[in-house]
């Protein structure tokens, strides 16, 4: 009885070792598979998103008339997150007149004929002061400086140059000062229309900074050309104390005597 047992056990013990082996079998397949080559797609199980049906930037689509996947802008559209900022409502405007006025800096008259907008279109609060001293300073310091005197790094940079008689600086045309009687007495829709479209040598911008951030820059130069050109009657009393108190402050007198 005892022999049977033990006989039975070691077949049982063979037959365990033969299915335990056996199953690596299939292991050692996919391995097999998966380190060669194989002109086939692999086997999907989950269908992912990477699976769903899209269309890829740059890609052709027969869909649209012009071949396109990647829809271009409408022309004369503009998003409304582009107005919502500032404006407080939904980013509509109420007439023609008033998109006009927002979107490209002018007034349209009768018979067609525009002119620029004297007054900035936009709330001017403080927050979009902000915002444009923000976007001031990266779009626009680089070439105009930070206090918009026209002395910028770049500026600086392809002055020095100049001077070393470099070509590459040869065509180089100095930022304009905002300081000037002529820039400063342009209308608000003239700097804004500076901004979307260049002038002369100065590149467009009106790709990269949204409508709203355009004018919040304005409203920031109009600030900054009143700081470099006010009379000290003009400022408040509280602001004179904190500017006595803070030698370093933009407010200072030694700020614009320290000016190139
Ligand atoms: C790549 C350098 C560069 C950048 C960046 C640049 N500008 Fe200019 N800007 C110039 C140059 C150069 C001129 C003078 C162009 C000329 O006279 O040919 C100029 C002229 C101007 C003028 C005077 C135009 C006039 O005659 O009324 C204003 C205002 C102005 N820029 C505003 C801006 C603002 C605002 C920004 C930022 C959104 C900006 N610029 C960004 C180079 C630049």
């Amino acid at each position: 009885m005892r022999g049977a047992l033990e006989r039975m056990s070691s077949k049982l013990i063979g037959l365990l070792l033969i299915l335990a082996v056996g199953a690596l079998v299939p292991l050692g397949l996919i391995a097999l598979s998966r380190s060669r080559p194989s002109p086939n797609r692999p086997v999907h199980l989950v269908f992912d998103m990477d699976k769903q049906p899209k269309f890829k930037g740059q890609r052709p689509s027969p869909m649209f008339a012009d071949g396109r996947a990647m829809r271009p802008r409408i022309a004369e559209t503009l998003a409304r997150e582009d107005l919502t900022d500032g404006r407080g409502g939904s980013g509509l405007f109420s007439d023609a007149a008033e998109y006009d006025r927002v979107v490209h800096g002018v007034n349209r008259q009768a018979g067609g004929k525009m002119d620029y907008v004297t007054t900035i279109p936009l709330p001017v609060t403080m927050e979009l002061m902000r915002r444009g001293q923000d976007r001031f300073n990266i779009y626009c310091s680089a070439c105009h400086g930070l206090s918009g005197y026209g002395d910028g790094p770049v500026a600086r940079r392809a002055a020095e140059m100049q001077a070393a008689g470099s070509s590459d600086a040869a065509g180089w045309v100095a930022p304009s000062s905002y300081h000037t009687d002529q820039v400063r007495q342009r209308p608000v829709g003239y700097m804004f229309n500076t901004i979307t479209n260049g002038i002369r040598t100065m590149p467009a911008h009106g790709v990269q900074v949204p409508v709203n951030d355009r004018w919040a820059i304005v409203a920031y130069v109009k600030a900054l050309q009143r700081s470099q050109n006010a009379k000290s009657e003009e400022v408040p009393d509280s602001e004179k104390k904190a500017a006595a108190a803070s030698p370093t402050s933009p407010t200072s007198p030694t700020d614009k005597t320290a000016r190139p």
